[in-house]
């Protein structure tokens, strides 16, 4: 197996091309499913893992779908099986979003409970609910959602969400879309992935209002049509890239990313030392040589941090000036991340939902390996400033959600390589 091998030390300078955001695409993806019109992504982070999974699942569902560099096509016009199954479903929590699209164009679905990234219980009961409170009928056996509508179709409904939910908004936006009257979703997330997706549905003729605010509307109509959208670039992988500068110093430019869509990290990163300024299209970020100051962070719903960054940043805060306490309120056993940080020499201690970080003035290359998405980023991360070798193992959770790590960080000046057949830890 495949490891990636970093030796840290190095400053980053020069540019890196922000990729479209992969929890986007994939709910946008599944939008195609809403149409017999063909939809076109531009901006599309077609190298993703998690992207193939998505277009193996809408492929066994009957969709015809083109890629080119970032763009892809995908037409639903003669879809064959409602069945999500579990091989395909079980690789990704984000496929739980062809649920909504399947019931309200086909009146009927069958999907697997999803899988995904080990982060916690993740359940979906927010999802049925509100699908039941727009009359479907819902039973669960052997493993799989058994849905169906009402003959007739979905019934718009008014749906409290008891807790914000970023895939329980969009599944529940998309079912919206094409149901009988209206719906008005209650508690709804905000991130920016929502509004974009809410855009497109939108440009192919759904009635939606709402967008960015806890309260969406969505009028039901009778017929969706395809469309040309681009995918919003992907917060995370930016925050990502930001957060690498900072901790190895140099400036970096990332091409195509937005930093309004990253507020509630900016104030923290300026607070514990490094500059951050929007260009144009582009974000640029600089640090100068001198210790980093540990802040602390509590994750939250969009505009609040996200939890996809938290890992990150814990890495940065391995090594800054003082300590900083890291609160996750979003999922639980998401700090997956920490016994492996340590092992490279890091001082953190882990209370119920908290961490303290205190700061340490080296890490030691080690040989580590990451149970989920973020933590790996996390250890790349943590290896680009520690003293010698870091073998990151396990990557394909890396080629999940980051297009060419490898070559995105290596053309600013890491010294990061693929190795390939070393032996799987
Ligand atoms: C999405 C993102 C993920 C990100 C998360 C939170 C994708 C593919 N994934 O995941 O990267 O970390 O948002 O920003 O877009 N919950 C329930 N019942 C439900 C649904 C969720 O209790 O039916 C809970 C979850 O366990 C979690 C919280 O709600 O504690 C938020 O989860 P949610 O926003 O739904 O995350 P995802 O959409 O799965």
């Amino acid at each position: 197996m495949d490891t990636i091998s970093v030796i840290g030390g190095n400053q980053l300078n020069g540019s890196i091309p922000i990729s479209g955001a992969k929890n986007c695409a994939l709910k946008l993806m599944c939008a195609a499913l809403l149409t017999d019109g063909t939809l076109s992504l531009e901006n599309n982070p077609n190298s993703l893992r998690d992207i193939n999974s998505q277009v193996e699942l809408l492929e066994y569902l009957g969709c015809a779908i083109k890629r080119e560099n970032s763009s892809m096509t995908i037409n639903a016009s003669n879809i064959k099986a409602y069945t999500a199954p579990y091989d395909i479903v079980r690789k990704m929590r984000g496929s739980i979003l062809v649920l909504g699209p399947l019931l309200t164009r086909f009146g009927q679905a069958k999907v697997s409970l999803p899988g995904g990234c080990a982060i916690g219980g993740r359940p979906i009961d927010m999802h049925i609910k509100a699908l039941e409170e727009m009359g479907a009928t819902i039973k669960l056996s052997e493993g799989y959602i058994n849905a169906t509508a009402p003959i007739g179709g979905l019934i718009g409904a008014k749906i409290l969400f008891p807790k914000v939910s970023v895939g329980a908004t969009e599944n529940l936006m998309m079912a919206a879309t094409l149901a009988n009257g209206q719906t008005v979703l209650s508690n709804a997330a905000k991130e920016p992935e929502i509004i974009d997706l809410g855009e497109c549905l939108i440009k192919m003729g759904a009635k939606i209002s709402g967008l960015g605010t806890d309260t969406i509307r969505i009028e039901g109509v009778k017929h969706l049509s395809g469309t040309t959208h681009s995918v919003v670039p992907d917060r995370i992988e930016a925050g990502t890239y930001i957060i690498a500068a900072g901790m190895c110093g140099g400036t970096l430019r990332l091409e195509n990313a937005r930093i309004e869509h990253l507020s509630a990290a900016l104030g923290l990163l300026s607070q514990s030392g490094i500059e951050v300024e929007q260009e144009g299209n582009d974000i640029i970020v600089h640090r100068d040589i001198g210790r980093l100051q540990g802040v602390d962070i509590m994750t939250e719903p969009y505009p609040g941090f996200p939890t996809d960054l938290q890992a990150q940043f814990m890495a940065m805060l391995t090594l800054c000036e003082g300590a900083g306490m890291v609160t996750e309120t979003i999922f639980e056993n998401r700090f997956m991340h920490v016994p492996e940080l340590c092992r490279m020499g890091a001082d953190i201690s882990v209370q119920g939902n908290s961490a303290i970080v205190r700061g340490v003035n080296k890490l030691r290359g080690a040989e580590v390996m990451a149970t989920d998405l973020r933590a790996s980023v996390a250890l790349v991360l943590a290896g680009l400033v520690a003293e010698g070798e870091t073998i990151v193992s396990r990557i394909y959770h890396l080629e999940r959600g980051y297009e060419d790590i490898v070559g995105k960080l290596g053309n600013v000046g890491a010294n990061i390589s693929r190795v390939s057949g070393r032996l799987q830890l």
